[in-house]
């Protein structure tokens, strides 16, 4: 039996809920090398949630992956404050994890990405779950970085959905729209995890309570922070469910799911101060002719997915960490036999 080639991945997150759950996919996906890890303001402070990855990182088991500070301001402005209603006070839903032993990385969070794309040349993946000051910071540093990395994919913004935060705007995007301008325009591959997508997979309450009957303190922490979120989420449906951003983003970025439609197109955001501050605007004008090709288009649009996401996030979190698995980081697909259904692993519809 063979393993999926494993690709080096730098993952930038600001860590709440969600980003939790990526993280944690990505820990679990045979197809990812998480390499380093850079945090940013945004559902918390870069601080908090640096303090939030490490402490994660310690209890999967995998405290060996470096975690470098990133930035605490966006380009213009400042740090509001970040989003206790939807994550907590702590960013990970209330749930006290054990502080971890080890300590923050040496550097930035920028510099650590510049770093890890020159030792793996034209092989470094990007996952981007936060704000993108960090990013664009990077690409500040050093101008060479999109030829050095492979592709970029980025949770935020929103093509045909409304916005989050504004009618318009995302979250992730509006924290710090002068910053994801920079990278849309940079000269690299990359997909588009935006609202329209992340909005339509919703994690239920018998998901959330599939992981908390697993008894592994991985999934079990994962569903408790779950339960906060869920309180958030039941505003926005009308029942105790939510939507899930940044674990599609990973999973789309490892291809552990598929997009059925995701057009190459080009990307703006709106930096002015108006009403439209934070807002992608993507170039769907081909929506009506199956999106012909756009000379010069870069970004490739995530607008409907193959299948379900939920079932198969669950799955791959509880093979992972199942409820026989001893509390050693050694997750199941590391024996030959479990890596094989691993895998295999469908994307269920
Ligand atoms: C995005 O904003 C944050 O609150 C989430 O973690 C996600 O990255 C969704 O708009
Ligand atoms: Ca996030």
């Amino acid at each position: 039996m063979t393993m999926p080639t494993r690709h080096p991945f730098y993952l930038d997150c600001d860590t709440g809920i969600d980003d939790a759950l990526a993280l944690a996919y990505l820990l679990a996906s045979p197809q990812a090398d998480l390499r380093g890890i850079g945090t940013v303001s945004g559902n918390v402070s870069a601080a908090v949630g640096a303090r939030n990855t490490l402490d994660l990182l310690q209890l999967a088991g995998h405290a060996h992956i470096p975690v470098a500070l990133g930035a605490h301001d966006p380009q213009s402005g400042a740090f509001r404050g970040g989003a206790p209603w939807v994550h907590g006070e702590n960013g990970i839903g209330e749930v006290a994890l054990e502080t971890a032993d080890a300590e923050l990385a040496p550097g930035t969070a920028a510099e650590m990405l510049v770093r890890l794309a020159h030792e793996h040349p034209g092989q470094l993946r990007i996952l981007a779950i936060g704000p993108l000051t960090n990013i664009a910071e990077a690409l500040r540093l050093d101008p060479e970085l999109p030829r050095l990395v492979q592709d970029v994919t980025i949770m935020g913004g929103a093509a045909f959905a409304p916005g989050n935060i504004t009618p318009v705007a995302e979250a992730n995007i509006a924290n710090d729209p002068e910053a994801a301008a920079d990278v849309f325009a940079a000269d690299w591959n990359v997909t588009l995890v935006p609202l329209d997508v992340t909005m339509s997979s919703v994690l239920e309450e018998s998901h959330r309570q599939e992981l908390l009957a697993a008894g592994h303190p991985v999934p079990q922490a994962l569903g408790d922070m779950l339960g906060y979120y869920f309180r958030f989420y039941e505003s926005q449906f009308g029942r105790a469910c939510s939507a899930m951003h940044d674990p599609l983003a990973a999973a789309l970025a490892v291809g552990g799911v598929s997009a059925a439609v995701a057009p190459v197109v080009t990307v703006d955001v709106d930096t002015t101060d108006g009403p439209g501050r934070g807002q992608t605007i993507c170039d769907l004008r081909g929506r009506y002719m199956d999106y012909p090709e756009q000379p010069g288009a870069r970004c490739r649009v995530v607008l409907e997915l193959d299948g379900e996401f939920a079932p198969h996030l669950v799955e791959v979190l509880l093979s992972a960490w199942p409820s026989s698995s001893p509390r050693n980081g050694s997750p199941a697909w590391a024996d030959s036999d479990a890596a094989a259904g691993l895998c295999r692993l469908p994307l269920s519809r």
